[in-house]
């Protein structure tokens, strides 16, 4: 096995938040880079999923393993490699600050104590902005910006820190139609370039055909595998709590029935 593999493996993993489980028993592994959707209801513990993966809350039972890595034993070495772009409510939008700097946090977050960013460190975060498609946004505040565009400057924050993995929870909501399209290439271009890709989504629709494996969650692991294989109606709809309907047409399918509520 070559070095950071496998990508992320969970055995048997328990996260309790005092009484109440969170996450029941899951275990699954993504042995290369790929590009993976964990789907799941309102509270199924996609959240908390990424946040044991990154070593920021401790299962009570089980082990995490990520980028060949074990997060339990070493959470720091796992976090230099992970780039994270939290669920949207958590981010400020109002940040009173330029995109640039934004972007270029990315890079400060890699420097060593007492250094300072240097060119090659600002070529870097032009060409992660320029991945999002929003180089000209460069000297901009990041306010007056679209729901979408601060979406993809958060990403291109990720990027620019050069992550062998990247996750990303909920990239999509409140995202207009052109900036979806855009990450959904991009990241499935990371995918293809060798870094590892989980999204968390409540609609796996604009996902659907750029994925290479689907993790569908509800506290416990409800199915894993490639999307032909797990988007049955009936295991969708066991992972739902409703009744889910997967409509197929000529070359693609669409799911029906799981973003109602997102
Ligand atoms: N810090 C916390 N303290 C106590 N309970 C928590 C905490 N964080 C999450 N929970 C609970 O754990 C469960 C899983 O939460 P989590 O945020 O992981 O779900 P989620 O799948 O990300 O949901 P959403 O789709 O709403 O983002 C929920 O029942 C939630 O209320
Ligand atoms: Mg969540």
């Amino acid at each position: 096995m070559s070095r950071y593999e496998p990508l992320m493996r969970f055995e048997n993993v328990e996260v309790r938040y005092g009484n109440t489980v969170a996450l029941e028993d899951i275990s699954f592994t993504v042995e290369k880079p790929s590009f993976t959707a964990i789907v799941g209801p309102n509270g199924a513990g996609k959240t908390t999923l990424l946040k044991t993966a990154l070593g920021l809350i401790k299962p009570s039972r089980g082990s995490v393993i990520v980028l060949g890595i074990d997060v339990l034993k070493d959470p720091w070495r796992v976090r230099r490699l992970v780039g994270y772009v939290p669920q949207r409510e958590r981010i400020d939008h109002a940040m009173p600050a330029l995109v640039r700097d934004i972007v270029l946090m990315g890079r400060a977050l890699r420097l060593k104590v007492g250094a300072s960013l240097s060119e090659k460190d600002h070529e870097i975060a032009r060409s992660a902005l320029s991945k999002v498609g929003l180089l000209d946004m460069w000297d901009e505040p990041f306010s007056h910006l679209s729901g979408g565009q601060q979406q993809r400057v958060m990403i291109a924050r990720a990027l620019a820190a050069e992550p062998k993995l990247l996750l990303l929870d909920e990239p999509l909501s409140g995202v207009d139609a052109e900036s979806q399209v855009i990450i959904v290439r991009l990241l499935r271009e990371m995918a293809d370039n060798g870094i590892g890709v989980f999204v968390v989504v409540h609609d796996l629709n604009p996902f659907i055909r750029h994925l290479d494996y689907i993790l569908l969650l509800n506290k416990r692991v409800i199915g894993f595998g490639k999307p032909v294989e797990v988007t049955k109606p009936e295991m969708l709809s066991l992972t739902f709590n409703r009744e889910v309907k997967v409509l197929e047409t000529a070359d693609t399918y669409f799911i029906l029935g799981t973003d109602t509520h997102a």
